[in-house]
């Protein structure tokens, strides 16, 4: 990995500090920090007087202990000073009412004066470093979309919003035909007469919705890309990224990735029982490019912003940090350098306590720094599973979900952490990927029609790839509104059935109301009952089929004895559908899409994650991180020595709680 370090806000602390925390860092292993990202009012006290000197002395610091510095452009907070002479800068929420300042994100991105004003700042700063080795490379802004800030719903928005629908479909009646506003008497005859999803007795109409989802998006990518630009013309050598937050779902990622020359992301773990939702953070990011990213944002110790913040373990810290780097990190910045005793988040930990000793955390960031030291150059190979990912897909399944614990999220969470646990490396992709070099693909829900992707699905299959969709496929057009072909629509030849039903399924607690419904259980086809049965719930399906064999039969319910999921063979390949939402392993599918022979060489228990890198020659590099509580054995095929400290191992391995062994095979 090439950069390490921490999140510094020198400005919260005197300077005679500085030169302090410098050295600290670098006994750490740091060579960069991430500074200024909250530091507008600093950094232009009033309008057009500038003060860079701070900053420029805190830089120099940090550059004699080796430490370089990536910038923060300072646009999620607005001075008070611009606030105030400009009150129409904020942003304003579904019923009207201004997002007031006090806190951060209140500004709107489709305000002219806010975009003025941020060109300046940034142009500004940009000038100022353009010269400066020390700054390496910018995030822009914070957090787009933080505090649930993507969408405005302020006059700026509302006009361009009827701007951008213009230029989507250019006439009123091409809208009014896509959205169907017939229903509920809707029908626009002028531009100006579109709302916003303002707060409304009852829900907005579906394609309004969707569309004002990805007007959001555009929204925040042009604001982004205002910035992007700047800085790209003042010094085309400095990288751009800014930091994402994968469980913020409101902004497509992917769109705004592509403006970005290096993904980042935040990682406040969401409790210790789940690491393999951060895994699938990680390769989510990762599939943004299909290259390395930072991570600017790693959690150090408890944060203070959750309802109970849960203590981090001995270990933990150093064990999230591995987890990034197993996954594809070039960068791991910590954040925060140290505890703050003012401002909002003085209960977060930082690697620092509050009076500035060295915090458990530090520690652990210590010892990353010195095992980054005895690692190779490390790469992620390509895998030959895909998981397919879809925003569009996502908000169309959370403006419509019809359960109301239905989470495309959570499926696709659902699905990567089978496969996380039987060990089997996979990228994540957009939906319209090339599928190229791929034996097996995984495509939750995707609700949304796409005739090309239907088209090349089918190829892949016929070539003898392996596919799985599951319920909802192919539900809606682009619009948001519903096909007119038996569902899934496009999909019948490739998957050889029809659904018949779609069931909403209700909840253990409200079954009793239900009894026609059954206990929601599943049995292997081939088998039969008793020796296999699978519990479902949320979502069923009852499947018409053409041309499928069936693989999970339902047990009850008044479609008892139809199949709940199938294999079509087509060509060299085959194609499953899931028609019902399970949480647990599904071993005919399993064994359909033939997944054990792509699970990597070491027989571990799910909690070890189990992750392959490669050298700069190429050589496999194996990573065992166990994140259970308790020593867990591992047996290894072929021969190893640890890379963290030169141990041979082989065969039987124990490997401690918390423990990560970064293993390279050797020659036997
Ligand atoms: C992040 C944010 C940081 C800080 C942190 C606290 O989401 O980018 O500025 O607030 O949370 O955990």
């Amino acid at each position: 990995m090439r950069y390490f370090g921490c999140d510094y806000y020198p400005e919260h602390w005197p300077e005679e500090r500085w030169a302090e925390d410098a050295r600290l860092m670098r006994e750490a292993g740091f060579n960069v920090v991430r500074l200024g990202e909250f530091a507008w009012a600093l950094l232009e006290p009033q309008e057009g007087r500038y003060d860079f000197v701070w900053l420029d002395r805190a830089i120099a610091i940090l550059a004699q202990q080796g430490i370089q510095t990536v910038l923060g452009t300072p646009t999620a907070v607005p001075p008070p000073w611009l606030v105030t002479k400009h009150p129409d800068i904020l942003q304003q929420d579904e019923y009207r009412r201004p997002r007031h300042p006090g806190s951060r994100r209140h500004a709107c991105a489709n305000s002219p004066v806010y975009q003025e004003h941020s060109r300046r700042i940034v142009a500004a700063l940009a000038s100022h470093y353009a010269a400066n080795p020390q700054v390496i490379g910018w995030q822009i802004d914070n957090e787009f979309g933080c505090h649930n800030t993507s969408a405005c719903y302020c006059d700026h928005c509302a006009a361009a919003f009827r701007r951008w629908l213009q230029s989507r479909y250019g006439h009123l009646d091409a809208l009014n035909a896509a959205w169907g506003t017939v229903f509920w008497s809707a029908v626009y005859t002028a531009w100006e007469q579109i709302p916003l999803p303002w707060a409304a007795p009852a829900a907005h109409n579906p394609g309004l919705l969707l569309d004002f989802r990805r007007f959001c998006t555009d929204t925040w990518r042009a604001y982004q890309r205002l910035q992007v630009d700047l800085l790209r013309r003042l010094n085309p050598a400095w990288f751009i990224t800014h930091n994402l937050m994968p469980g913020f779902t409101g902004l497509d990622y992917f769109a705004l990735a592509a403006d970005l020359d290096v993904v980042s992301w935040d990682n406040y773990p969401h409790g210790l029982g789940s690491p393999a939702a951060v895994a699938f953070s990680h390769d989510l990011m990762y599939g943004l490019k299909q290259r390395p990213f930072w991570v600017m944002e790693q959690q150090p110790g408890p944060v203070n912003w959750r309802p109970v913040n849960i203590p981090v373990p001995p270990g933990q810290v150093r064990l999230w940090s591995h987890q990034a780097i197993a996954h594809g990190a070039e960068g791991l910045v910590y954040f925060r350098w140290r505890a703050c005793r003012f401002g909002q988040e003085q209960y977060h930990s930082g690697l620092l306590q509050h009076d500035g000793r060295p915090d458990r955390g530090y520690a652990e960031a210590q010892q990353v720094g010195a095992e980054l030291g005895r690692l190779p150059r490390l790469s992620r190979p390509p895998a030959s599973v895909a998981l397919l990912f879809d925003y569009e897909d996502l908000w169309a399944l959370q403006l419509d979900p019809h359960h109301r614990d239905f989470d495309y999220w959570r499926l696709a969470e659902t699905l990567y952490r089978r496969l996380w646990a039987a060990h089997v490396p996979l990228d994540v992709l957009p939906r319209n990927a090339d599928l190229n070099g791929y034996q097996v693909v995984i495509a939750p829900a995707p609700h949304l029609i796409d005739e090309r992707q239907a088209a090349r699905w089918r190829t892949f299959v016929e070539e003898g790839g392996r596919l799985l969709l599951t319920f909802r496929a192919f539900v809606k057009e682009r619009s948001n509104t519903w096909t007119e072909q038996a569902l899934p629509a496009g999909l019948h030849e490739l998957l050889g059935l029809r659904v018949a039903e779609y069931l909403s399924i209700p909840s253990e607690d409200d079954r009793q109301a239900y009894p026609h419904h059954g206990a929601g259980r599943l049995v292997h086809a081939a088998l039969g009952e008793p020796k296999a049965t699978y519990p479902y719930r949320l979502w069923a399906e009852v499947l018409d089929l053409s041309a499928a064999q069936p693989l999970l039969i339902y047990a009850d319910g008044y479609y008892a004895g139809t199949a709940a999921a199938t294999v079509h063979r087509l060509g060299r390949g085959l194609a499953c559908y899931l028609g019902c939402w399970l949480e647990d392993p599904l071993p005919p599918l399993w064994e359909a899409l033939e997944l054990e022979r792509h699970s990597l060489p070491a027989a571990a228990p799910p909690e070890v994650e189990v992750v392959r890198l490669c050298d700069e020659n190429g050589r496999p590099v194996l990573f065992l991180l166990n994140h259970a509580p308790v020593p867990q054995a591992v047996v290894l095929d072929g021969r190893y020595v640890s890379l963290l400290d030169g141990r041979a191992v082989a065969g039987q391995a124990i490997i401690p709680a918390g423990g990560v062994w970064i293993l390279q095979e050797t020659a036997v």
